[in-house]
């Protein structure tokens, strides 16, 4: 009975889907300019400034100059409600727009904070005393310690020496007198956490290198090489003091000074944006994120245990995000602005979004999905974007751009139009389609679903929207 109910929905999202690539299809347009390097935090490899601290889940600063020019965006505020590292608010200042990022996660928010600090006005403090610690290793000369904090998934992660030398490190910012380069001189140590650990970034994960003694013998993950704490933190050192001396541009501005003011705001999109005057913003370019299991908070618990976050405040964290983790369950309702019924009635009138989410219910009760969490995430991810999509409409100017980057994914062999979908609810919401540009590859799914139902590429896409 099962087996005829899932193959009669997973019919039925086959029809629904095409009907609605067939409405979006002139809209589907490649991009050739949207290289997966420029879309990705790869580009911003050789980029002053924007290549300390590699958040890998973030986009190049070269990609926003283009969105920019490509909307015409030329002037007002800005809005990033996923902001991340900070690159679009970085971006819109340096080209004079004023700009609010709104970020949950506190590593990504420290690093905005580190870097708005130097933008203004903290530039030439933090250049010399970055200078100073180059040229004396004052952690050398440290005799005592403070305690490296850890999370359960953490432990063990550095070395007995290199963890010495980082608690000595740490111990010895306290002695400096002024709290910007106290706070930037900590961001350098953050900027090497990984390279110095056993541990490798890897999406849902922290993936540990057999050198760590974990699972003795069963592990034969290498991750290449894995710095001496002195070698990684002179390396950021000497690359953050020469990016700080970088001459001026051609319009007189780096990639260091902010020409526009730039608001931070520490809180989940989903309380933040409720209470913003409506019409406010020229644009909002943004990435949420992917729904695609991907856990930020274990992916950045060496950083996040640095920042004095413990295992409740972990849990907390992941509950707070978008839900895009099988272990994220329903949020209570909170003040999610006068806009959310319409929100939920776009979201459970979109019928290819409600066949799916009814399809993989179904797989779930037939035990055919690989994590039961599956289910709930899928349709946790589409609430919460339908709630953020209506916010975002409300708070941009007539006429204003919505940018976002997103990718498709597959469960259970189905594939999910996240372009698609995300665009029939922006179209409720008050938003033109004005294009979807399509990166000119995209990219498999995980092994386990290629191994099962074969590889088919799924597109990652630029959405522009605008409102009306
Ligand atoms: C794809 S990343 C954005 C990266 C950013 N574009 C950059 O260049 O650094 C998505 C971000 O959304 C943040 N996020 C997830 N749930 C959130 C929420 N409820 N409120 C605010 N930010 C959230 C994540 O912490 C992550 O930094």
């Amino acid at each position: 009975m099962d087996l005829v109910l899932s193959t009669s929905t997973k019919d039925q999202i086959q029809g629904l889907s095409k009907n609605l690539h067939d409405i979006y299809e002139e809209k589907l347009v490649v991009n050739k300019d949207l290289t997966r390097q420029l879309v990705s935090f790869q580009a911003n490899k050789q980029t002053p400034v924007y290549r300390w601290f590699k958040y890998k889940e973030g986009f190049s600063a070269a990609l926003i100059e283009y969105l920019l020019e490509k909307t015409c965006v030329r002037s007002g505020i800005l809005l990033d409600p996923f902001a991340g590292a900070g690159t679009t608010v970085f971006i819109a200042s340096r080209r004079g727009l004023d700009a609010v990022g709104i970020e949950l996660l506190p590593i990504g928010y420290e690093v905005m904070k580190v870097r708005k600090a130097i933008s203004n006005g903290g530039a030439s403090k933090v250049r010399a005393a970055v200078g100073r610690w180059l040229a004396e290793t004052p952690w050398r000369q440290e005799n005592e310690k403070v305690a490296i904090q850890h999370l359960k998934i953490t432990k063990g992660a550095y070395a007995e020496d290199t963890e010495a030398l980082l608690a000595q490190y740490l111990r010895r910012i306290e002695r400096e007198g002024d709290p910007v380069v106290q706070e930037a001189l900590r961001f350098v140590a953050l900027c090497v956490l990984e390279s110095i650990s056993f541990t490798r970034k890897d999406g849902q994960y922290l993936r540990w290198d057999h050198r760590s003694g974990r699972r003795a013998g069963k592990n034969t993950f290498d991750k290449g090489k894995i710095y001496s704490f002195e070698e990684a933190i002179t390396n950021k050192l000497r690359e953050i003091y020469e990016d700080l001396g970088q001459p001026s541009d051609l319009f007189g501005t780096n990639y260091v000074e902010a020409r526009g003011h730039i608001e931070l705001i520490k809180a989940s999109v989903l309380e933040a944006l409720p209470g913003h005057p409506s019409e406010t913003f020229d644009g909002i370019v943004t990435s949420p994120p992917y729904c695609n299991r991907y856990d930020y908070t274990r992916t950045y618990a060496l950083e996040l245990a640095l920042l004095g976050v413990d295992e409740e405040g972990v849990k907390a964290l992941r509950q707070a995000m978008v839900s895009c983790t099988v272990e994220n369950r329903e949020k209570q309702p909170g003040n999610w602005g006068d806009r959310v019924e319409e929100a939920l009635d776009a979201f459970n009138s979109q019928d290819l979004l409600q066949a799916i989410i009814r399809f993989l219910y179904e797989e779930k009760a037939a035990n055919r999905l690989n994590n039961n969490g599956i289910p709930r995430m899928v349709r946790n991810y589409f609430l919460e974007m339908s709630l953020v999509i209506f916010e975002c409409a409300r708070v941009l100017k007539s006429g204003a751009p919505l940018v976002m980057v997103n990718d498709n994914v597959r469960y259970a062999g189905i594939d999910i139009p996240v372009d698609l979908i995300l665009s029939e609810i922006a179209r409720k919401a008050g938003l033109a389609v004005e294009k979807i540009w399509v990166l000119p590859r995209g990219k498999g799914n995980s092994s386990q679903q290629m191994g099962r139902h074969g590889r088919t590429e799924l597109r990652k896409c630029v959405y522009i929207w605008r409102k009306l």
